[in-house]
C-alpha cells in the first residue's frame, strides 16, 4: 500500500472521523476543523473565520503565525535544528543568557513541554533538599495547592485533586502534600508541622481550575513564608507567564521573585514545544552532568524561536496590551452580567479571564458547552473548563476594535440564550 502523507482532507466530517478512528479518544474537541491562523483569527476548512479566544491554552499569545517568529523558525530550520547536548551549538548558550537577562535569574534549563519543566523543577527541588538544605535521603516533600494543574505525566498528576486526572493511573508518587489554594494559614501550618519540606509549587492564577485568582497579597505571603521556613517557592507560570496577565510574569503583580520560575507555552509563540526553568546558581548547580536532560531540550531551533518570541512580546508591548484589553473585556462582561442571570461571575487578570455560567434547565450541566457551540456559530472559539466556566484568553495582539467586536459576539450569544 502506498501512503500519501499529504492526503487532503476533503471535509470537516472526514477530518473528525479520521481522528476518531485512528487517534486516541483523549480529547473532546469543539467540532470545528481549523486549517489556517493569522493573528487573533483562525479559519476552518470551509473558510469560516473565528476569533480564537483560547490561544491554544495561552500558547499562541503572540498571535497565530507571527511573521517574525515564523521567519526566525524558517531561518534556523535551514541552518541547524538539533545537535543534542552531546555537543555544543551556537544558539543554546545565547538563548540561556537571553532568558536569564529577560527574567532576572542566574541560570536556565530548557526542556520541551510544560509538564517536563514542572518535573524538572521537582527534580531540582529534591536535589537542593539533599545537597543544600540537608534533608535525609528520600525524605524530601513538596507541597501543592488543591486545584493545581501542571500536566499529564505521573509526577504532575500525583499532585492533582481532579479525579479524572488520576483515576486508574495509580500508584502515584509519594512525598506530595496538597493544601487549599489561596490559604496562607494552611501553608504556614504545613511548613511548621511537617518535617523535610523542600518546595511549594503554585500557579499565581490557577488556569485549568477555571482562572482562579487568589486574594491580593497571597503571592507575597507565599514568598515570605518560603523564605522564613527555607522552602523553595516554585511558580508555575506556564500559563500565566510571558505577558498573559498584563505583566511579564504574574508574580510581578505583587513584586515577588520565585526561587524557581517554570515557563512553557508562549515561550515559542505557539510554534513548537519549548519550556524552561529559571533559578539561582545555588539550585541549578546541584544537578551534575548526566543527572537530567532531554534530547530536544534547548535545541538550536527552539532557541532561535524562543528569543524571537520573547522579543516580540517586548517590542509589541504585549503585556501592556493584555492589561488594557483585559480591562475592556471585563468591563464589557460586567455590563453584560447586568442584563442576564446567565453570568454568575467574571474573573481574571489581563487577558486570562473566565466567565462562570449559571445552568439553564434545558441544558443543565451542558449549558457552558452549548454556549460555546453557539459562540462558534457566531464566529468565536472558546471552551468550557470544569463544566460551568468559559475561559476567554485571546492572543495578546488583539486590538481595541477587535476586542469590542469579540465582546459584541459574546454579548449577542449570551443574550440569545
Ligand atoms: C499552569 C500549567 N502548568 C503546566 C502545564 C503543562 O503544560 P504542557 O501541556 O505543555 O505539558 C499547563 C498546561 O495547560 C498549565 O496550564
Amino acid at each position: 500500500m502506498i501512503l500519501e502523507p499529504t492526503l487532503s482532507i476533503a471535509s470537516a466530517e472526514n477530518a473528525m472521523q479520521l481522528e476518531w478512528q485512528y487517534g486516541a479518544h483523549n480529547y473532546h474537541p469543539i467540532p470545528v476543523v481549523l486549517t489556517r491562523g493569522e493573528g487573533v483569527f483562525v479559519w476552518d476548512v470551509e473558510q469560516n473565520r473565528y476569533f480564537d479566544f483560547l490561544s491554544a491554552y495561552s500558547a499562541v499569545s503572540q498571535g497565530h503565525c507571527h511573521p517574525r517568529i515564523i521567519n526566525a523558525l524558517i531561518r534556523q530550520a535551514q541552518q541547524l535544528t538539533l545537535t543534542s547536548r552531546a555537543f555544543y551549538n551556537d544558539k543554546t548558550g545565547v538563548c540561556e543568557k537571553y532568558l536569564c537577562d529577560y527574567f532576572g535569574y542566574d541560570k536556565a534549563i530548557m526542556m520541551n513541554s510544560g509538564a517536563e519543566a514542572g518535573e524538572t523543577s521537582l527534580k531540582l527541588t529534591r536535589k537542593w533538599a539533599y545537597k543544600v538544605k540537608g534533608i535525609p535521603q528520600n525524605q524530601a516533600k513538596t507541597v501543592y495547592a488543591a486545584g493545581n494543574f501542571w500536566g499529564r505525566t505521573i509526577a504532575a498528576i500525583s499532585s492533582s485533586t481532579d479525579p479524572s486526572s488520576t483515576n486508574d493511573f495509580g500508584p502515584l508518587l509519594p512525598g506530595y502534600i496538597v493544601i487549599p489554594y489561596n490559604d496562607l494559614n494552611a501553608l504556614e501550618d504545613t511548613f511548621k508541622s511537617v518535617p523535610n519540606i523542600a518546595g511549594f509549587m503554585v500557579e499565581p492564577i490557577q488556569g485549568e481550575a477555571g482562572v482562579v485568582v487568589p486574594a491580593e497579597g497571597y503571592l507575597r505571603g507565599v514568598r515570605d513564608l518560603c523564605t522564613k521556613y527555607n522552602v523553595l517557592f516554585i511558580a508555575d507560570e506556564v500559563q500565566t507567564g510571558i505577558g498573559r496577565t498584563g505583566k511579564r510574569i504574574a508574580c510581578d503583580h505583587e513584586g515577588v521573585k520565585p526561587d524557581l520560575l517554570v515557563l512553557g507555552k508562549a515561550l515559542s509563540g505557539g510554534t513548537m514545544p519549548v519550556s524552561a526553568v529559571l533559578t539561582s546558581d545555588e539550585v541549578m548547580l546541584t544537578i551534575k552532568p548526566g543527572e537530567h536532560g532531554s534530547t530536544y531540550g534547548g535545541n538550536p531551533l527552539a532557541c532561535a524561536v524562543t528569543m524571537e518570541a520573547l522579543q516580540v512580546v517586548e517590542d509589541e508591548k504585549l503585556a501592556e496590551n493584555a492589561a488594557s484589553m483585559g480591562e475592556i473585556f471585563r468591563s464589557r462582561m460586567i455590563a453584560l452580567s447586568h442584563q442576564t442571570d446567565l453570568i454568575k461571575s467574571i474573573r481574571g487578570k489581563g487577558l486570562l479571564n473566565a466567565v462562570v455560567i449559571a445552568e439553564r434547565p434545558d441544558f443543565g450541566k451542558e449549558t457552558a458547552w452549548e454556549i460555546c457551540m453557539k459562540l462558534k456559530a457566531n464566529g468565536l472559539l472558546a471552551r468550557p473548563t470544569h463544566g460551568d466556566k468559559i475561559r476567554f484568553a485571546p492572543p495578546l495582539v488583539i486590538t481595541e476594535a477587535q476586542i469590542h467586536e469579540a465582546c459584541d459576539i459574546i454579548e449577542k450569544t449570551i443574550l440569545e440564550f
